[in-house]
Parts: C-alpha cells; structure tokens; sequence
C-alpha cells in the first residue's frame, strides 16, 4: 500500500508554459539536487541527521509501548502540555487515526483507551477549562519539550504539579507526570531525577517539528490505541524511495523540486496544502509548521542576508471550497496548491434515493458522501486547471498506520532537500527563539533584562495610534 505524488497539475501541458513548468525546467535542477542529496547522505552517514533514524528505533519502540501499557490500566484521561512540535505531530496522529470522536465515546465504546487531550495554548479560560474537566485522580500528563525551558510548556507543567500535589500529596503526585525531553540537558530532565517522574527521551539532534516519530508524538498516538509500529513501517517504507539518488525516483526530493521552482522561477510565494479528510486536517496544520519554520530563513548556509520562505497556509476540503476557492481560481497567480487525497474512506456514507420530483436534488440520491468528496475534489483540481493555478496531489489510498507513516517521512525529507535547494539551514529556528528570549526578558527571567527594556524604549519611540470602537 503506497502513497503516489501525482504533480501533472504542475506541468505546461495542463496549465500553459507561463505558471507550468517542463520537464526540461525539472532536469535543469537535477545537479543541484546532486549536490543536496549527497550532502544529506553524508550527513545521514555521520549521524547528524537523526531523525531519519527514529523509524528503526526499536528501543524507543518497546519504551513508549510499555509506558503507554501502564498509562491505559491507570488514567481516565491522558493531557498533552507542550507547544509547536512538541505538540503538532502528537494532534496530527490523533486526528487522522484515533476515532474521529475518540474522547467522545462512551468508555466501553473506547476499549478502556484514556481520553486524550492536547493543551497546546496556555490561554487561561482553555487551560483552566481542561484543568476542570478532568479528574486528577485519573489523569495522566505528559509534559513534552525538547529545550525543557518553553515557558508556555513550563508554565502548564507548574500550575498542573502544584495542583496534583495539593489533591494527591507529594509522593502520589510522581506517576501522573511523564516528561518526554532531552535525555541528558534542560530543567525538565533535571526536575523528573529529582522528582522521580518516569521520563522518554528525545534524540538531542532532533527538532521538535521533525519528532513526530519519536516518543513526542508516539507516546500520545500509543495511548489513543493507534497502532505506532505500523506508523513506523510506512515511514521505513518511506524512506526506501525517499533516499534514492535519481530525482524521477525519489517523490520527496522531486516534491522540494516543484516546490522550490514554483516559489524561484514561478514567484509563487504562497503554497497551500488543502486536506480533503477530515481525518489529515491536522497533518496539514503539522506541516504548516515543518515547511514555515524550516524554511523561513534570515540569512542563506553562506551568512548571507536571503529572507527566503514560501508561506504555508492549510485549508480543508470540501469546507474550504465555500471559504478559500474563490481566491484560489481568481485572485492573484501567487499560489502552489497541494491537494492531500484519499482513495477509499473507512467509512461509506449512503445518500437516500428521494426528492424524485425535484431536479436540482434527485441526482444526489444513490450517490455516496464519498462520490460527492471524490467528485468535488477531482472537480476543483479540474477547475483550478482550467484557471492555470498549478497544483500537485499527494495520494493515500486509504488512511492508516502505515500510509500515514509514509506521507509524514515523505514530508520531513521533502523539507530537508527543500532547505538544501533554498540553500539554508531547515534545522534552526533562530526566529522563534529570539521571540522566546524576549517573553523571558517581559516575564522576568535573569538574565534577560536587557530584552525587556529594549522592549520598553521601543514602545515609547513608537507614538499611540489607536482608535476606540
Ligand atoms: O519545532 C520546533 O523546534 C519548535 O516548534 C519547538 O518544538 C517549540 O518551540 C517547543 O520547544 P520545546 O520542545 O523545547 O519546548
């Protein structure tokens, strides 16, 4: 069972030689890709590129297993507190393999699986909401981050020790945190050997947009019952094309190519990836992540000024076709579109035969809601066609496990050869941390001073422009 990358919506041939691109354009990249792809063996090679590695961590495989075994016979509900890839990847796999209305069932409906919450906000009304809806008792958290300084993560960690500990006491309190962090560095590991928290570890070369196939989002998927040594299998199976040298048989590295070329020499800036499944809706908000900050760079691998990045926007199909289309068809040719596909949906939803006497609703009848998704999809790549916009599709056949694996693998790969090809480094994110610093400087944090006053000299060179409604 294998996913296809199907980019004919890309070609001159569907759409005309101003927005499509030719064949010749593709194999014009071919050394550049060369180059990329050596680079990122050699480096795979050495062990600097971890993550390609976390699919055949069978270590990490049994611990998360064994953790979630005990997590499901002793909590009623399982919390998430984390924030950006820390947590994207874990809602992803939810999302697309826990049943679509998982903490809504019944519990014998749920075969004694916890319900599973992600606080990836520190919004007071949500997160005192959550706090209030479960019983601590029952409940399970697991704090995730990589750095274990995040404040928002820090912060949920914190208010949710203290109010364990005054319900269950200090020495109940322990197995209800599980921190997932670096194994060796950071206040959180530290904290957990002084608490005696049960811990998993994150790889110190993994980032938190490409962990998803670590025990970040592992742990999470294992404890909603998903079966995660599938997940792992499709995301092997992955990588058997995914490393291939030749760019026609390589779908990650030929995806960064369409890419890359529709943001350089097509100038389209923006690139759209709409999911017609309910159930791949958070992978789309994932991979907003993956491709914004990985790719968003200040300066190129050579020091050089550059402030490069396409812009990643998530839609939903059919939802979307009502909210977003008209732009897509009509407004400025600025946009890459991938559609996110499935063939067969777990489920068949039949539209009654009826309304014989009214035209405009008898044809429905007969029909599936799954005709109707395929049929609106096929229908508005035809149309975006017909309007010139250039679009690819990435196609699963159905949705499991295994399928899923594969389209996050082929994601992060897509990534790396992205930023090789843009030429910038898709492993930092010095953006986020320079904003990180200032909250610390706002907040008080030692240290930080001098960004909290920058702030307060910048507030007062800036004049009030405000208007009361
Ligand atoms: O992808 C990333 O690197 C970031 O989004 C981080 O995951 C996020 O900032 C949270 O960091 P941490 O896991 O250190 O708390």
């Amino acid at each position: 069972m294998r996913i296809t990358l199907d980019f004919g919506g890309m070609m001159a041939d569907a759409v005309g030689r101003r927005h499509g691109l030719t064949v010749e354009q593709i194999d014009a990249m071919s050394e550049r890709f060369k180059v990329v792809h050596q680079n990122l063996q050699q480096r795979r090679k050495a062990g600097d590129l971890p993550f390609y590695e976390l699919p055949y961590d069978q270590a990490a495989l049994k611990k998360v297993l064994k953790t979630a075994g005990r997590v499901i016979k002793e909590c009623e509900d399982f919390v998430v507190l984390g924030i950006g890839g820390s947590t994207l990847g874990g809602i992803a796999l939810f999302r697309a393999l826990a049943h679509p209305q998982h903490n809504l069932l019944p519990e014998a409906k749920r075969k004694g699986l916890p319900r599973v919450f992600f606080a990836d906000n520190i919004d007071p009304e949500g997160f005192s909401a959550l706090l209030n809806l479960v019983n601590l008792e029952k409940t399970v958290f697991n704090v995730i981050s990589k750095s274990g300084g995040t404040a928002e993560t820090m912060s949920q960690f914190i208010i949710v020790r203290d109010r364990l500990i005054r319900k269950l006491g200090r020495k109940r309190h322990t197995p209800h945190i599980i921190a997932t962090t670096d194994p060796e560095h950071g206040h959180l590991k530290a904290l957990a050997r002084e608490q005696g928290y049960e811990t998993l570890s994150i790889h110190p070369g993994v980032g938190g947009r490409f962990s998803v196939l670590s025990p970040v989002g592992l742990l999470p998927a294992a404890v909603a019952g998903i079966d995660i040594a599938e997940l792992l299998a499709g995301a092997r199976n992955a990588n058997r094309t995914c490393k291939k040298g030749g760019l026609w048989k390589n779908p990650a590295a030929m995806n960064a190519v369409l890419q890359v070329l529709a943001y350089t020499a097509k100038k389209k800036p923006i690139s759209v990836m709409i999911a017609y499944s309910d159930a791949l809706r958070d992978v789309a908000d994932w991979y907003r992540q993956l491709w914004a900050e990985s790719l968003g760079k200040r300066l190129d691998v050579n020091g050089r000024v550059v402030h490069v990045g396409p812009t990643p926007v998530k839609a939903l199909g059919v939802t979307d076709q009502h909210s977003q289309l008209q732009l897509y068809m009509e407004g400025p040719f600025d946009k890459v579109i991938t559609f996110l596909t499935v063939g067969r949906f777990r489920k068949t939803v039949k539209i009654p035969a009826g309304f014989n006497h009214i035209d405009g609703l008898s044809y429905l009848g007969g029909h599936t809601l799954n005709d109707l998704m395929q049929a609106e999809e096929q229908a508005t790549e035809f149309a975006l066609t017909q309007a010139r916009r250039i679009h690819t599709g990435i196609r699963l056949p159905e949705i499991n496990p295994f399928t899923v694996g594969q389209l996050l693998f082929l994601l992060e790969v897509q990534t790396l050869y992205a930023g090789g090809l843009l030429e910038i480094n898709p492993l930092d994110q010095p953006g986020v941390e320079a904003g990180k610093e200032f909250t610390y400087g706002m907040m008080g944090r030692k240290g930080f001073e001098n960004r909290a006053q920058m702030i307060a000299s910048k507030r007062q060179e800036i004049g009030s422009y405000r208007i009361m409604v």
